[in-house]
């Protein structure tokens, strides 16, 4: 699947911002991808990954349990949905391993009602409110294309724009 030596993609790279694919068959390698997306989340200290962020265009994400001490069936997330998003919103900061060296709290809403598969098509449904809820929407919007930079506020954004602009020039280069 990838030839390569897997990078990760950063901002502005326009590859972050496509509607990544389905999963259609839960096959070897997916398992093989998985596998690939959770070491390189281990080696780059990350606490969740999306496929995006390697450049592959698929629904996949992986979270790292021993951060986030959450059960072993929520670490790998295959073709995610958040079925129901509580009205109630927190602010937490966040950082992105494709925006490097940029932090910003994000509102976002504190608990959700999901469903996901796993790598072997094991289908999981359930609610949650804890961290690992925030991280799930923030990898499930790199799916969509979507960075967690889109969703601060404009005061924020005028806080980070110069780091952003150093991350444009440095594409550029
Ligand atoms: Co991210």
């Amino acid at each position: 699947m990838i030839e390569k030596k897997p990078r990760i993609y950063t901002y502005p790279d326009p590859f972050l911002r496509q509607k990544s694919e389905p999963i259609e068959s839960f096959d070897e390698s997916l398992c093989d991808l998985v596998q690939l997306m959770r070491k390189i989340m281990k080696e780059t200290s990350g606490i969740g990954l999306a496929a995006p962020q390697i450049g592959v265009s698929k629904r996949i994400i992986v979270v790292d349990d021993l951060t986030l001490e959450v059960s072993p069936e929520k670490r790998v997330l295959i073709n995610p949905e958040i079925l129901i998003f509580t009205e109630q919103q927190g602010s937490v900061e966040e950082g992105c391993l494709s925006v490097p060296e940029i932090y910003a709290p994000v509102k976002r809403p504190v608990g959700i009602q999901y469903r996901y598969y796993d790598e072997n098509g094991t289908c999981y449904e359930g609610e949650d409110g804890s961290f690992w809820a925030r991280v799930a929407q923030h990898e499930l919007d790199h799916l969509d294309g979507i960075l967690f930079i889109d969703r601060i506020s404009s005061l924020q954004k005028r806080l980070i724009r110069k780091k952003l602009q150093k991350l444009r020039r440095i594409s550029r280069d």
